[in-house]
């Protein structure tokens, strides 16, 4: 960890910029409604990044952190220019492994993204920010959590030529999303969704605190997650029997919660019985600002 006075200098560089220097976010009209379109805000390089020409080509990575059974994912458009580049859920402790594997491969890393705030974990967020203050962290308004970047359903997170369309999914959390890949013809196929805690592969995340409903977490998978192309590849947060990926069509079949109908679901839910995690009490607090709970307020 960097001293905090550098941590703060670094901040308060990437966030003095001049407005003319600062792209406002942009709104296109798509599909008969106005749906956002994010790009990144940290000057006249980023802004660069979202509109340049070239034939996106996807770049995919998914990482694993041991200690909580955590998947991190790099993803990148490695067809544009500057390689622009995002991470789905990083963790604290393997932030230096993220960090070096984005430079191995002369990739721009622009947004270090988080599903949901984890209560197993300290998100990776904080630190990838203190190290590259350019870098925009990203999580949902519903969360309440601090961030660069407060994402609602149908937003939609451009990395080069490349998306990730936000479906809110809550359930596990009130604020969880799926990042779904973009729905085009230069777009990658088949889709990929990074589900967080929502979906696992044959689970689901747990729904008895941080405003958890089994209601909502049924509703979300089925109305967000299973109308996706049966094709469509899933990556959740975390995998506790070394499974890497599944798809839609196989949790349809297969997962033995969320293939049963709604009551029976939540009857499932509600005799798990679960431990309280014992990261909880400190993954939380931190989580809710970016992991960089030890800032001063300024
Ligand atoms: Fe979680």
């Amino acid at each position: 960890m960097l001293p905090l006075l550098r941590i703060n200098r670094h901040l308060f560089a990437c966030s003095s910029l001049p407005l003319s220097s600062s792209p406002p976010r942009k709104v296109q009209p798509f599909c008969k409604s106005l749906i956002r379109r994010l790009t990144p805000r940290s000057g006249a390089m980023a802004a660069k990044i979202s509109t340049a020409a070239g034939s996106p080509e996807l770049l995919f990575r998914q990482l694993f952190e041991k200690e909580s059974s955590t998947y991190t994912y790099l993803l990148a458009d490695v067809g544009h220019p500057e390689k622009p580049a995002l991470l789905v859920d990083p963790v604290d402790r393997t932030v230096d492994r993220d960090l070096s594997l984005v430079k191995d491969l002369g990739l721009k890393l622009i947004y270090a993204m988080n599903t949901h705030v984890h209560a197993d974990h300290i998100t990776g967020t904080g630190l990838i920010k203190s190290l590259m203050p350019c870098v925009e962290s990203v999580i949902s308004r519903a969360s309440n959590a601090k961030a660069d970047l407060l994402v609602e359903h149908g937003d939609k997170i451009y990395f080069g030529n490349l998306f990730l369309e936000v479906r809110a999914t809550p359930g596990h959390t009130l604020g969880c999303v799926t990042y779904v890949t973009g729905d085009g013809p230069d777009q990658p196929r088949p889709r990929m969704a990074f589900t967080g805690d929502t979906l696992l592969i044959r689970g689901c995340g747990r729904t008895d605190f941080q405003g958890g409903s089994s209601h909502k977490l049924y509703q979300s998978v089925h109305s967000q997650i299973f109308t996706l192309p049966k094709d469509t590849l899933l990556y959740p947060a975390h995998d506790y029997k070394g499974f890497t990926v599944s798809t839609v069509g196989e949790e349809m079949l297969y997962n033995p919660r969320l293939s049963k109908d709604e009551e029976t679901f939540k009857s499932i839910m509600e005799s798990l019985n679960l431990a309280y995690p014992k990261m909880m009490d400190v993954a939380v607090p931190s989580n809710m600002v970016c992991g960089m709970q030890d800032l001063p307020a300024n």
